[in-house]
């Protein structure tokens, strides 16, 4: 295999209508809509029907799909049933995976691939992965989950119901612009871990277990919080330093580089309006943050990706650490869904071929003569 493309860098491995990326020009697009049109303009839920069905929604429309997130939130017996035991036994990610996988069970529609079903349980995973989330976070805190706030959109209840107190109208949007921001990104890893399984036939849930199995790597959804733990592990005043030593050391610097934006992140240049914007009386991590940008910069020309900024945003939210994974799960849901769709709807099996770099022409020995 040649070197270029090993990780199938630049191969293309499907065709989609949900999301694009100009990776020199550094632009994202949702369905033909530039990324820097529908952050801090199109909510969560907006952007949601936007990939899973195909058009911005209008009024009526984002009413009645608002009205199907919110009857298709409650979580099922079986997951119930286990979530505390689940919380206190598995790590956030390791806990989605298996929450996902019993809730397929509890779902009407759990076997079908039909449209009609998948676009069904989209909505419903949609609804369910915040509330999994802040289910699982209760359970191991010991406490009960605070009920759903109805004036309050996916964002504004999942801060309610994990931070424990009702958020600022600010915070609120913030936080669903940050939803917005993580909603698709083409044919990244979890994705397309999730239209591999898809095109089997599998059902929703089990390509949605599959993705979520692949965000939880450090390399893809597991980065943001990397970022926050680098700067908790690092002194303010030694940034610099800090950076250089894990350079020297060979290590990667988690929140930079990118597969396919060979220049700013378009999220990242939100993202750090955000941090700068939540940081008021307590800057020192947008500080922090702002100085390894420019070291990384200088020293290795790479730029930040989504999960750095998305760290210090998360962090200013008071959204636990370890959950910062979790709450990209949440709203990526949005897009593997779309994708799932899409894959089912225009279906052939994924199934590439391998080049054979083992031993050839090996001779057969029985047990006792090897
Ligand atoms: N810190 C330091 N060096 C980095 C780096 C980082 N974050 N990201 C890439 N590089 C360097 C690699 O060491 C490599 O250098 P070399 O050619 O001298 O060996 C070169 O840049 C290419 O990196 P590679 O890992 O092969 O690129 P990729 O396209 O396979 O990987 C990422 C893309 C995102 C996995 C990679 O940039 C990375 O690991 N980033 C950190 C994890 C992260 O933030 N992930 C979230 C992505 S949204």
């Amino acid at each position: 295999m040649a070197d270029n493309t090993k990780g199938l860098a630049d191969v293309v491995a499907a065709s989609t209508a949900v999301s694009d990326i100009d990776g020199r020009a550094g632009r994202l697009f949702y369905r033909g809509y530039d990324i820097h049109d529908l952050a801090g303009h199109a909510t969560f839920e907006e952007t949601a029907h936007l990939l899973q069905r195909g058009k911005l929604p209008n009024r009526a429309e984002l009413q009645a799909f608002g009205d199907e997130l919110v009857a298709g939130r409650e979580l099922g017996p079986l997951v119930s049933a286990n979530v505390a035991e689940i919380a206190g036994k598995q790590k956030p990610m390791e806990a989605l995976r298996s929450l996902v996988s019993l809730a397929s069970a509890d779902d009407p529609d759990r076997d079908s691939v039909a449209p009609e079903a998948d676009l069904r349980k989209a909505a419903r995973l949609t609804a369910q992965q915040p509330l999994l989330v802040a289910r699982y976070h209760a359970a191991r805190s010991g406490k009960g989950v605070p009920e759903a706030d109805p004036s309050l959109s996916i964002a504004g209840n999942f801060l309610l119901q994990v931070a424990g107190h009702a958020p600022s109208a600010r915070e609120a949007e913030i936080f669903d612009e940050c939803l917005v921001l993580h909603a698709d990104h083409t044919m990244n890893a979890s994705t397309f871990a999730a239209r591999v399984c898809a095109a089997t036939l599998s059902d929703m849930h089990s390509a949605i277990v599959a993705a979520i199995g692949t965000l939880k790597g450090p390399l893809h959804g597991g980065a943001n919080e990397q970022v926050m733990k680098t700067l908790e592990s690092i002194s303010p005043d030694g940034v610099a330093q800090a950076v250089r030593d894990k350079l020297a050391a060979g290590e990667k610097i988690m929140g930079f580089g990118h597969r396919v934006y060979k220049t700013e992140d378009p999220r990242a240049t939100h993202l750090r309006r955000m941090s700068e914007e939540l940081s008021g009386d307590d800057p020192k991590y947008y500080r922090m943050s702002k100085e390894m940008e420019e070291v990384v910069f200088e020293t290795k020309g790479l730029y930040p990706n989504v999960d750095f900024y998305a760290a210090s945003v998360y962090h200013y939210l008071g959204i636990p650490t370890d959950l910062f994974t979790a709450v990209f799960s949440i709203s990526r849901m949005s897009g593997w869904t779309a994708h799932v769709i899409e894959q089912h709807a225009d279906n052939r099996l994924i199934r590439p071929d391998s080049e054979y770099i083992g031993e050839r022409d090996q001779k057969w020995k029985p047990i006792d003569e090897r």
